[in-house]
């Protein structure tokens, strides 16, 4: 179990849950990959892997400056563009979107769990809360879907009075333009310094928007992207939120949204993504070997909240093994 901050309480049969989650997701990627094409579990499809830089905005308010915010720096990064279902499919297919970025280079503590001491990465998703918002919901929707049928699954969420669950998700799985259009969120909370708790958002910002295809092709979102950043760069704002009511703001529970009307989110760093050509052997093989995780943090944007506390025991077993498995080599 990792310790727990002031912030959080910890969920009954956590550690269990975490445990057997592992052992599930690891069975399931041996069952699906041949040793030396072993995929990530989840977000297994990248749909890019970007260079690019984070640039801290300068002259932001002192309450602002805190950890890689504390003072104005560009820092390079790679973001990858993923598709959120567990097996790779058609960009046609309606899905949840991922964008992880990973800034180098940063200098300071970094949290005990952490494996790259260098490295600071955001994990968002194209939703701004996730339905699945606690490792019970996440433990119950891997085991029944993996180690029963999607149909146990389903039968499970409508039983308990939880349809919510489906319908969110469902509603959650879009087809967006291009990655490069399109709105992200953390979901879940993370440390701010000593006394706060925030979220995270990323906010397009490109001149240039993509157009959708009439036929939507299987890489129909690589393909836009592409034709983007043959085009022109790209940018987003990337933007926290501060916890400001936190009866309504919970840390435990990332299915319950902060609303914006309450704190709205500030613009804190401004992520470019200059004209390039990603599709290379060399960038896919460097999406393979990377590994994104919330435990990449200095200690003042610590994962905080049970998903995120499972998420770090859980990214690392299983980056390790399929790094392990295909024997890579784990330099960011
Ligand atoms: C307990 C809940 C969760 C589980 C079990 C889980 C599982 C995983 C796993 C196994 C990976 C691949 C790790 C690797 O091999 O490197 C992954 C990647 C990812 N997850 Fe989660 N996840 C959870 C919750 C979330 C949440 C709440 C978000 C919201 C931001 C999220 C966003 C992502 C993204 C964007 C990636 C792709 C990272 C990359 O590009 O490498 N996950 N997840």
């Amino acid at each position: 179990m990792n310790s727990l901050t002031p912030f959080e309480t910890a969920e009954p049969d956590e550690d269990a849950m975490v445990e057997d989650l592992i052992g599930i997701l690891r069975r399931k990627m041996e069952r699906d990959y041949a040793a030396g094409a072993t995929k990530r579990d989840a977000h297994p499809k990248h749909v890019g892997l970007l260079r690019a830089s984070f640039s801290v905005e300068p002259d932001l308010p002192l309450h602002l400056r805190v950890g890689v915010f504390a003072q104005a720096a560009t820092y390079d990064s790679w973001v990858r563009l993923s598709n959120a279902n567990g097996t790779p499919q058609s960009d046609a297919v309606a899905d949840i979107r991922g964008c992880a970025i990973k800034l180098l280079g940063v200098v300071g503590e970094p949290i005990a769990e952490s494996d790259e001491p260098g490295s600071q990465d955001f994990l968002l998703v194209s939703i701004p809360t996730m339905p699945l918002g606690t490792v019970k919901l996440f433990h119950d929707a891997i085991y029944y879907s993996i180690e029963r049928s999607r149909l146990f699954f389903l039968a499970k969420m409508l039983l308990t009075g939880q349809s919510r669950v489906l319908t969110e998700l469902q509603r959650a799985k879009t087809h967006p333009t291009s990655p490069l259009d399109i709105r992200y969120w953390s979901t879940t909370p993370y440390r701010f310094g000593t006394d706060r708790v925030v979220k995270y958002s990323l906010r397009p910002t490109s001149a240039r928007r993509s157009v959708l295809p009439s036929t939507l092709s299987d890489n129909y979102l690589s393909d836009n992207l592409q034709q983007h950043l043959a085009q022109a760069d790209a940018s987003f704002d990337f933007m926290l939120q501060l916890r400001t009511e936190p009866a309504a703001m919970p840390v435990e529970d990332s299915a319950v949204e902060w609303r914006e009307e309450a704190s709205p989110f500030v613009k804190v760093a401004t992520l470019r993504i200059a004209s390039q050509d990603f599709r290379t052997a060399e960038r896919d093989e460097l999406a393979e070997a990377l590994a994104f995780s919330p435990a990449h943090a200095r200690v003042e944007h610590r994962p905080l909240g049970a998903v995120n506390r499972a998420r770090m025991r859980i990214y690392k077993a299983l980056s390790d093994f399929r790094r392990q498995r295909d024997r890579r080599t784990a330099a960011p």
